[in-house]
């Protein structure tokens, strides 16, 4: 049963074709990171132009990298949230107009679930697939979530950022460090072998199971400049030195707490999620410090694509959660 995946929830334009909701035929991603760098973040309505220039273009390579006709599809799953409602509004509106002109079902997928879904496909290398009752830490640019899942589509919430989310924690650190922009990739590459001199403070908020992260980035702005780095001090040692105690404390905080959640809740397995989950760092910490099997898709499926929507669209179906023509963009929509 092939499905067709569609993300345009923030600066990513993305379709995908995934086979049974475990093997992709195609996954296409046209980034916009290099547009938004410029203005240091991202800019809503530059985003949701440039999904409109793109998406038709990166649909049509989907397919025909996947070798598929739109006909023989199965359904046609798409991201209604939650993210910038003008970026949502356009994958929305193609998915509404396939599904319609082609007889399709149409398929609304949280963002939040498509991530944790990236761990259902099939890839060289992975652990087996994910077993009930698991605990998904999810990491992204909006949030920061731990999530116990007794079974597909069952969550329960069980620990959030009460501040700001792991990867924005990434992207402003970065902005402070004069780094650059998207702030994990940039923070992960430079931290990469640098000691860090700085032992920088973590928020365990002992007994609860919430972050909060922006202590850490007060605690590093007030560093920079007791240091006196400025923006153009990309290159100083310093800046390094502190850009990998901050990503130290990150893990730190983001392992320690999902390990003792996991513990308490006798789960099977810890699943990463979302675009942070591509950090080695954390990976590699995670896999050392946990007990239990840690499933974390590659790092290409953990930042924004559309085969993790395609991939959550197919368990969709099969519960029978079809959307209906009234499905709209859910800008804040929660995943519980
Ligand atoms: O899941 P994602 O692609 O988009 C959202 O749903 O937000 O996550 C984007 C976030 C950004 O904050 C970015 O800086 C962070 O994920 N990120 C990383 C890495 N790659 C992306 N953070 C740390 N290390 C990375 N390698
Ligand atoms: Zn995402």
């Amino acid at each position: 049963m092939r499905i067709l995946g569609i993300e345009t929830s923030c600066d990513e334009t993305a379709a995908a074709v995934v086979e049974d909701g475990t093997r992709i035929r195609s996954n296409i991603v046209a980034s916009q990171v290099e547009i938004h760098a410029r203005y240091g973040g991202i800019v809503p309505e530059i985003a949701s132009r440039q999904h409109l220039l793109c998406v038709i273009p990166i649909l049509q390579k989907a397919l025909t990298e996947a070798g598929v006709d739109i006909n023989s599809l199965a359904a046609i799953a798409v991201t209604n949230g939650p993210g910038l409602a003008g970026s949502l509004l356009v994958g929305v509106n193609l998915a509404k107009s396939l599904a319609l002109a082609y007889d399709l079902p149409l398929i609304g997928v949280n963002h939040l679930e498509g991530h944790i879904y990236a761990n259902w496909i099939e890839e060289e290398g992975k652990n087996g697939l994910p077993e009930f009752p698991l605990l998904c830490l999810i990491v992204s640019g909006g949030h920061t979530d731990l999530v116990l899942m007794e079974d597909h589509g069952q969550y329960r919430q069980l620990g959030r950022t009460r501040d700001d989310a792991a990867g924005e924690a990434f992207d402003k650190v970065a902005r402070i460090l004069g780094l650059g922009y998207p702030g994990g990739p940039v923070i992960e590459r430079v931290a990469k072998g640098a000691l860090s001199p700085f032992r920088l403070p973590r928020a365990w908020l002992a007994g609860n199971d919430d972050f909060s992260f922006s202590g850490l980035k007060t605690a590093v702005f007030q560093m920079t400049r007791d240091q006196g780095i400025t923006g153009e001090s990309a290159t100083s040692q310093m800046a390094v030195e502190i850009a990998a105690g901050f990503q130290e404390a990150v893990v730190d905080v983001l392992v320690t707490k999902t390990v003792g959640v996991a513990r308490r809740y006798s789960v099977k397995q810890i699943l990463l999620a979302g675009g942070v989950a591509a950090n080695d760092e954390l990976r590699q910490t995670m896999i050392r410090c946990s007990s239990l099997p840690v499933l974390i898709p590659s790092p290409v499926l953990c930042t924004d694509n559309a085969a993790m929507i395609a991939a959550c669209g197919y368990f969709r179906l099969k519960a029978g959660k079809i959307s209906g023509w009234d499905m709209d963009v859910k800008p804040g929509l929660k995943l519980v």
